[in-house]
């Protein structure tokens, strides 16, 4: 497995293989690899050359020092894990110095609106953070095809905003959420749960296939109430917030419209740590 820590010596690695026709894809990640990266990398695998896994704990996208802090972090463990899918991948983990040129801060960005609800609402800058450093990877990479998990779709869906209004000449590709037996959605942030919250906290995937099912004959004011309500009455969890929007527009749903898709959205604290997930309603 070959780690590259300079963007230069990337860039130069990655323009010998474009020379030789391959292609690239580039799954960026924060490290503490799990089943849910994975997935991405081994779909950029079937569809690509090359694949690009970048491993960055990106300063600027944390709204909160602490959960900066406390961001799980174990490199030689993730080559690992990467190994077991291929030892063909190419890691890269620069500093921050080198991906951010010495001036670590973010861009501020236009996404109309798709930044201000939601993880836009409850975490301060952090879409400029995730787009600053994402536009800076794509850029750095150069790649045909770059994956990102529908786990955080605000996310995906601003980056495919920002490949858009940039005009940058990359394929964004989405990828499915993988879930845990239980059904939570696959974290880095599950290994700081205790085991009785982990299994608790099947909760939310459970809350949120309940609110599928009632979106065939109930109104999304209904619904939200319920799921407070579900959420008022268990101690072990707090709801930050529960949303049901345009897949599209990211704005909440106040009619349901033909021919538009819509998605429930939630953010719940566990043990103080915070978990996102979301749901296709039609
Ligand atoms: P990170 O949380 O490490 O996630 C990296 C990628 O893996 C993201 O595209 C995320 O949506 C995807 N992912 C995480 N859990 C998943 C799951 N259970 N199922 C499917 N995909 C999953 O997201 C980030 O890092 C950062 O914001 C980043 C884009 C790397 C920018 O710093």
């Amino acid at each position: 497995m070959r780690v590259f820590n300079f963007k230069t010596e990337l860039f130069t690695f990655i323009k010998n293989e474009k020379a030789k026709n391959k292609t690239i894809g580039l799954v960026p990640t924060m490290g503490a690899l799990h089943e849910g990266h994975l997935s991405l990398v081994k779909k950029a695998m079937e569809e690509n050359d090359v694949v690009v896994v970048s491993i960055f704990v990106n300063p600027t996208q944390f709204d909160n020092k602490d959960d900066l802090d406390k961001y799980p972090q174990n490199f030689s463990e993730d080559l690992k894990t990467l190994n077991t899918v291929s030892e063909a991948i190419i890691v890269f983990a620069p500093t921050k110095d080198d991906i951010y040129e010495g001036s670590i801060a973010s861009r501020s960005y236009n996404f109309e609106g798709l930044e201000k609800v939601m993880e836009g609402e409850f975490r301060t800058g952090h879409f400029n953070g995730v787009a600053t450093i994402v536009e800076l990877l794509l850029r750095t990479v150069d790649p045909n095809r770059a994956y990102f998990g529908e786990k955080d779709f605000q996310q995906l869906q601003i980056i495919k905003k920002l490949v858009k209004n940039k005009k940058l000449p990359y394929q964004i590709i989405a990828c499915p959420i993988e879930r845990e037996p239980n059904g939570l959605a696959r974290s880095s942030r599950n290994e700081r749960l205790s085991k009785k919250t982990r299994q608790k906290a099947a909760l939310i995937f459970k809350t949120l296939s309940s609110a599928k099912e009632k979106f065939g004959t109930k109104s999304a004011e209904y619904i939200k109430e319920w799921v407070t309500k579900v959420f008022d009455e268990n101690e072990l969890f707090k709801l930050e917030y529960f949303e049901i929007t345009d897949v599209d527009t990211l704005t909440p749903m106040i009619k349901k419209q033909k021919n538009r898709k819509y998605r429930a959205f939630i953010a719940v604290y566990a043990d103080g740590i915070r978990l996102i997930d979301n749901i296709a309603l039609n």
